[in-house]
């Protein structure tokens, strides 16, 4: 099989700053009272790290990191918890930030196991989705971009662990 790497690009990284100010207006909007953030390692470091600083208002901050163990090229919706929180979620308005929604296999067990932990409110924020690959009906409240059925690396998003430094969104070919 020949190499893949990044060729065309998606989204640029103007576009995605765009978006993301956007979003973090939204959010705000919604909280204005301050909102707890949980990132999902490794992919959603760059969006994390850029929405905070668009964020009026208080902040706070934490990182879970989870693997999905894959059956052939989709994700079997079986979860592992790599990394757990350092804090706890009681009466915190919480947001999930994820680099991206595929099936929702992934979203939907973190979902579920934040919401036992007594937070406020859980909300999900998303730079990317692809609606048309998605097996579970999982609710993402604050979507960057709906993109197709292609997979995409750049702005934290890998192929085999490369490319997540790119600013942009690229197509793998
Ligand atoms: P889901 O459980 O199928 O929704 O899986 C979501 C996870 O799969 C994301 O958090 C990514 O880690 C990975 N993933 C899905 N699509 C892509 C892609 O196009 N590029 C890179 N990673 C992807
Ligand atoms: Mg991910």
């Amino acid at each position: 099989m020949a190499h893949l790497r990044p060729a065309e690009v998606l989204v640029t990284a103007d576009q995605i700053q765009q978006r993301i100010s956007e979003m973090a207006k939204d959010i705000h909007r919604d909280f204005p009272h301050g909102v707890h953030f949980v990132a999902v390692l490794k992919g959603a470091f760059m969006f994390l790290a850029d929405l905070v600083r668009q964020m009026p208002g208080d902040v706070s901050l934490d990182f879970m990191a989870v693997s999905s163990y894959a059956k052939g090229t989709t994700s079997s919706g079986e979860v592992r918890l790599l990394k757990d929180l350092d804090t706890t979620l009681d009466g915190r308005h919480v947001i999930i930030v994820e680099d991206i929604v595929d099936t929702g296999l992934t979203l939907t067990y973190l979902q579920d196991i934040l919401r036992a932990r007594g937070p406020k409110t859980v909300r999900t924020a998303c730079l990317l989705s692809k609606p048309s690959r998605r097996q579970v009906n999982v609710a993402v409240d604050y979507v960057g971009f709906t993109i197709e059925d292609r997979f995409v690396v750049g702005y934290g998003l890998d192929y085999a662990e490369q490319y997540r430094q790119l600013p942009h969104i690229a197509v793998i070919a």
